[in-house]
């Protein structure tokens, strides 16, 4: 779990998300929270249920973005679903629990890897004796019996030492190419699991859709695991074994205990489009099912016990941070045991003119940045004056205000269309550079801001 104070989480967002202050100040109280429940005598531990937020705001204002960025710094299982993608118990289509489920499976990967990595340099070592196996064919088949064939390189002389027997000499000759990565890029020929499964499918039944995997499972135990032989380059087939040997070193139910542990204690839920399964009481009809989806969220919020392939887990303390618009439906518009499960909201502000050319200049991963880098490939070298950045800005709001208001993805559609011409030419245009300024920027968007027709299809 993440030991950031909520300062540093907020500092952290700040680098990719322009304002939205409070739900940031707010998300990151959630995560700290968790982290100082963990401090706590057992007993009152579990007292402390989590706090559940609700962010409101209209769209592309950086809801899920928040959400994204969180999920990087979190370093706990972190899961974003949206709510519309389930249906009611009993329906055609994924169950509430699942999204317990993925959780588990995201949990599980994560602790894999942090085992695999602990065990890195034996699996490299084993994968490394593996590979010379592949490379070498021994006259004599080794009791655990790898299957090898190298494949003959065209392009080396023919006196090569592979076809030699392998005594221990070439063995160490290949050895050291190897590690000198003279090897890479040959090829050979590797038998390793696939995933394909055991060859049931019960995909199709209603319902059964999350099953596919358990029962896959169940029955991976009775059947051998299927195996395949690829081809591959050397350094590829390394990777795989290193794979190999390290699931062999692993202790998965030791895995499964810690990821477990860690889905219950501080797994993050984002739920996305709340608003969507939120209804007004008075028109029944479809919505029916809607109320049956927030019921059966319910308990999983509150906190139950799912079944999952890893063994149970408890809800009690995952957090759940859900967002949605909340245009036309409003957050008493749920069903009200749900809430009260969610007693945080926070609302998103609508972005402005000044957010936009803060959200062109200021994040890391910011427009301009992206598409300087991209035409940079071609050796153009592409930059905005100041005047230009306030004037997309400026253009950005006012379409948001005439159009409609998507937020910050407008820059999207207006920066592709300003430099639509730049992106097409830069193939030839090599060793030049490109200064946008606030009269490139008129020239090429005034035609179609001015003409509010045109302007509803193009930006
Ligand atoms: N405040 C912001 N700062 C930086 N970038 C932003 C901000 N708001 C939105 N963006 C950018 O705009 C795009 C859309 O934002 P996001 O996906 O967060 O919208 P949203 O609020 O979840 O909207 P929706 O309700 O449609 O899901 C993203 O690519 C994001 O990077
Ligand atoms: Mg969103």
């Amino acid at each position: 779990m993440s030991s950031l104070t909520p300062r540093e989480i907020v500092s952290e967002l700040d680098r990719y998300v322009i304002g939205q202050g409070e739900a940031k100040r707010m998300v990151a109280i959630a995560m700290r929270n968790r982290w100082r429940r963990q401090r706590l005598d057992p007993e009152l531990r579990e007292e402390i249920a989590p706090k559940n937020i609700i962010m409101m705001g209209p769209t592309g204002v950086g809801k899920t973005e928040i959400a994204r960025r969180l999920a990087r710094l979190a370093k706990s299982p972190f899961h974003k679903v949206e709510a519309t993608k389930f249906t009611e118990v009993g329906y055609v289509g994924r169950d509430v629990e699942s999204m317990i489920r993925d959780l588990m499976e995201i949990g599980i990967t994560m602790v894999r890897a942090e085992e695999r990595e602990k065990v890195r340099v034996r699996a490299e070592k084993h994968a490394e004796e593996r590979l010379l196996d592949l490379l070498l064919p021994s006259p004599t088949p080794k009791p655990g019996g790898y299957s090898f064939t190298p494949i003959p390189d065209p392009a080396a002389p023919s006196a090569e030492p592979h076809i030699a027997s392998a005594n221990d000499s070439t063995r160490e000759k290949f050895r050291q190419l190897w590690r000198e990565g003279k090897l890479d890029e040959r090829m050979v020929e590797l038998e390793i699991a696939t995933q394909e499964g055991s060859g049931v499918s019960i995909m199709g039944i209603p319902g059964m859709e999350d099953m596919g995997g358990q029962v896959q499972d169940m029955l991976g135990r009775f059947f051998p695991q299927k195996k395949k032989l690829r081809k591959m380059k050397v350094k590829d087939a390394f990777d795989a074994l290193v794979q190999e040997e390290s699931d062999k070193l692993i202790d998965m139910d030791k895995v499964q205990d810690i990821a477990r542990e860690r889905v219950e204690q501080s797994g993050i839920i984002f739920l996305d489009e709340l608003d969507k399964i939120a209804s007004r009481q008075d028109h029944g009809g479809p919505d029916v099912s809607r109320e049956g989806v927030q019921r059966d969220l319910l308990p999983v919020v509150e906190g139950c016990v799912v079944n999952t392939k890893y063994g149970m887990v408890k809800t009690d303390h995952i957090l759940f941070i859900a967002a949605g618009a909340f245009h036309y439906a409003k957050p008493s518009d749920l069903i009200p045991e749900l809430q009260g499960r969610f007693p945080l909201r926070v609302e998103l502000s609508a972005l402005g003119a000044d957010e936009f050319y803060r959200i062109l200049t200021e994040p890391q991963n910011a427009l301009t940045v992206q598409y300087s880098a991209l035409l940079g490939t071609e050796g153009l070298s592409l930059s905005f004056t100041d005047d230009a950045l306030r004037e997309i800005a400026a253009t950005a709001q006012r379409i948001n205000e005439e159009a409609e208001n998507i937020g910050a993805r407008r820059l999207y559609t207006i920066m592709e269309k300003l430099l639509a011409t730049v992106s097409f030419e830069a193939s030839d245009m090599g060793g030049q550079s490109v200064t946008v300024d606030q009269d490139y920027v008129r020239g090429q968007l005034a035609d179609i801001v001015e003409n509010r027709d045109l302007s509803r299809y193009i930006l």
